[in-house]
């Protein structure tokens, strides 16, 4: 480094900082020349390869461009023009709130319906969304000509595998799996080829629940079971009907209706002036289906059920579309919170 070198460079940074106008261009100048990892202290290091001749006015020439450098840089940053980015604080303008997250009412019911049956000694149990066909239809005594298996209600994956349309093929995983006494609730998506309207879609939730002991279970211990479900879901007053009804694997088998919790049974646009809700499916379990999966038919007994969680949600929310439930709108969700 000679000395001519030494001025050319004090010419160039006091160039660079004319030339800077705003703050951070100033700043960057400082941080080249004088900053830790700057031009002048690495100069200040190589002094001792200066000739030694030349060494005292290499060192007093550096010193007065800091100096100069210095006193510069103190006045273009009183002078630098104000950073156009940075707006004025409006202490007027309405706070940011953070936004809360709100649970989605399908979970929220799923977690209230699943926590009401393990006070009553239900656990929860789970089962793959991809079905056989053994446990979504043959071992829940469903014959193969049944409608619900035609390819424009069910959504086969294969000859053998389907998309579950209903909770009940856990019923079977869990008593093949394991001997009486059983009492689980299991909560999981199904999946049916309907036309999406304000009741239906194509892929909703049940609930399914599944009692079986080797002692006497009855329908009488079912409709307890429910009506104190009923009582906590939807209110201390709200009761419990069962009307006949068919399915495959119970026998006999019920659709349960809760009296209406809006207008307490006197008929209204909720309850469609019935003064009941229909809610789940039901009944005892079909002999065939303790054979189907192992279990000595004639010294156990159970019931099961299965309901809608997106109908729960809506009966319970006065929630008048179920699509609302899927389009996850902040407005809608956000009122959950
Ligand atoms: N799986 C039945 C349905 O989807 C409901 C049900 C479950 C009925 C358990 C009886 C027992 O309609």
């Amino acid at each position: 480094m000679t000395l001519a070198e030494l001025d050319a460079h004090q010419q160039q940074s006091l160039a660079e900082l004319q030339a800077a106008i705003e703050a951070t261009a100033i700043e960057q100048v400082r941080v080249r020349y004088l900053g830790r990892n700057g031009l002048l202290p690495a100069l200040m290091k190589q002094l001792k390869d200066v000739p030694v001749a030349d060494r005292p006015e290499f060192g007093r020439r550096a010193n007065a461009w800091r100096a100069a450098l210095e006193a510069a840089l103190t006045e273009r940053q009183a002078a630098a023009a104000p950073r156009e980015t940075v707006a004025p604080f409006d202490a007027t303008l309405p706070g940011r709130w953070p936004t809360l997250g709100a649970m989605h009412p399908v979970s929220r019911i799923i977690e209230d319906v699943c926590r009401v049956f393990a006070r009553l000694g239900f656990t929860v149990a789970d089962g793959p969304d991809i079905e056989t066909r053994f446990n979504n239809f043959t071992a829940l005594n469903t014959p193969a000509h049944h409608p619900s298996l035609d390819a424009t209600d069910t959504f086969w994956l294969g000859d053998d595998q389907l998309l579950r349309t209903q909770t009940s093929p856990v019923q079977i995983r869990v008593m093949t799996s394991r001997p009486p006494p059983v009492r689980i609730v299991t909560p999981g998506r199904c999946y049916r080829r309907d036309t999406t309207d304000a009741t239906h879609s194509a892929n909703f939730h049940q609930i399914e629940g599944l009692y079986v002991d080797t002692k006497p279970v009855s329908l009488a211990d079912l409709k307890a079971t429910l009506a104190c479900f009923a009582r906590e879901t939807m209110g201390p007053s709200v009761g419990v009907r069962f009307r006949p009804h068919f399915f495959p694997f119970t026998e006999p088998s019920v659709e349960v209706d809760f009296s209406c919790h809006v207008c307490n049974g006197s008929g209204c646009r909720v309850c469609k002036q019935s003064g009941w809700i229909e809610i789940a499916g039901a009944g005892m379990v079909d002999p065939r289906v303790y054979r189907l999966v192992g279990y000595d038919a004639d010294s156990v007994y159970g019931y099961a059920f299965g309901m809608g969680v997106e109908r729960i949600a809506m009966i319970k929310y006065g929630i008048t579309d179920i699509r609302l439930l899927y389009e996850n709108d902040v407005r809608f969700l956000g009122q959950f919170a």
